[in-house]
């Protein structure tokens, strides 16, 4: 066909299609350097692959042409643009299998691990400052020849009351009052309920350590929680005197705070104890003229003691006329607080592993 001057040239729309994918498609021809440039190419020759052969695509609009093309030339149209969409197909389908092949070797590569890397250490735990507390109590009860005891903290109002020799309606419920459930039960508020437990368990004579937690409806204060740790101790034998409990109290603080530490017992009351005393023992840190740690008394509070109610042996089947005993409570908190000059009971429990972390 002879080309005239003064003509347009004759357009030719499968042509145009290939010009402008090749156009398109050179800017796939290097290849990727990166992983995350592979994925953003292979986004983009799909994009490119939706451009050409697409429903919206110019081929597919010529495609649709076909039937307004002359009879004669009908076929050589068709032929054209099945082999203009079949090189597409082609090009931008090689072009993705080498993509996604790079793709693959790319991400196994990143993922395998160097065994020859050295390690990330894991944060090693450690105890609670009231457990290393509560270990260094038992040991010492361990080698006075206690056994350890460990017991329920929801109770009936039998064990945390009435077989405590505080019957209902009686005042010293008052400032044990603690948490109750629906049906009966209630958190107990003080370990003395394992005397009893132990005492039905074993009978007598026992020699036992209880520590545990313990429930009370009191408000937080840096010497209060509403939880709080407590030791019991019990020792029922025959001929078993007030000189006992003093004797091994003060064996305790010596071991616990050093030989030179002084016990002091003063009066006081408790229904399950007659008679009843508090323990207090000379401040380990200044001995008696009294300093911060002490709040400048020179003693600290350790908890109350006193020999066995005869009606709390009753209530546990004990014979009180064969065996007497000797039974004391401590709060391990408070214990713990003066060791490690906390100010306040409550940082035992905020979890701040800041301040957990100084225990090791
Ligand atoms: C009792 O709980 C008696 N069961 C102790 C006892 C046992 C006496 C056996 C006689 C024979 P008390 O309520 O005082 O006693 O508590 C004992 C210790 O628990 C206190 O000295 C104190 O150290 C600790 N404690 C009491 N309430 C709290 C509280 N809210 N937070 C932290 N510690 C407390």
């Amino acid at each position: 066909m002879t080309e005239d001057k003064n003509q347009q040239p004759v357009e030719n729309p499968s042509q145009r299609i290939r010009d402008a994918f090749e156009l398109e498609f050179e800017r796939f021809s290097d290849a990727p350097e990166t992983l995350s440039a592979a994925e953003e190419r292979l986004k983009k020759l799909q994009d490119l692959k939706v451009k050409f052969l697409g429903k919206k695509s110019e081929l597919a609009a010529q495609k649709k042409m076909i039937g307004n093309i002359d009879p004669k030339l009908r076929r050589d149209f068709a032929l054209t643009f099945q082999n203009l969409e079949k090189h597409i197909e082609q090009s931008i389908d090689d072009k993705r299998l080498r993509l996604e092949t790079f793709i693959l070797r790319a991400r196994v590569e990143r993922e395998s691990i160097d065994v020859t890397l050295p390690g990330r250490r894991p944060r090693p735990g450690h105890l609670h400052p009231i457990t290393l507390m509560r270990q260094r109590i038992e040991d010492i009860f361990v080698s006075l020849g206690y056994a350890v005891e460990d017991d329920r903290e929801i109770e009936t109002d039998f064990y945390n009351f009435d077989a405590l020799n505080i019957p209902e309606g009686h005042p010293a419920r008052d400032p044990q009052d603690t948490f109750y459930t629906t049906d009966g039960f209630a958190l107990r508020s003080q370990t003395s309920t394992v005397q009893i437990h132990a005492m039905q368990r074993r009978g007598a004579p026992v020699r036992m350590i209880a520590p545990g937690r313990v429930f009370r409806r009191d408000t937080p204060d840096p010497t209060h929680n509403p939880m709080f740790y407590q030791v019991e101790g019990l020792c029922v034998d025959r001929g078993i005197t007030m000189a006992h409990l003093k004797g091994t109290l003060a064996e305790f603080v010596h071991r616990l705070f050093g030989p030179e530490t002084k016990t002091r017992f003063r009066p006081s009351y408790f229904p399950f104890t007659e008679p009843s005393a508090e323990v207090d023992y000379s401040c380990f840190s200044c001995g008696g003229p009294g300093c911060r740690i002490c709040k400048w008394s020179g003693w600290i509070e350790l908890g109350g003691s006193g020999m066995v109610h005869p009606n709390v042996l009753r209530a546990a089947n004990v014979d009180t006329e064969e065996f007497t005993g000797f039974a004391f409570g401590l709060g391990i908190d408070r214990t713990c607080a003066r060791i490690y000059q906390l100010d306040d009971i409550r940082l035992l429990f905020e979890n701040d592993v800041r301040f957990l972390e100084q225990f090791r």
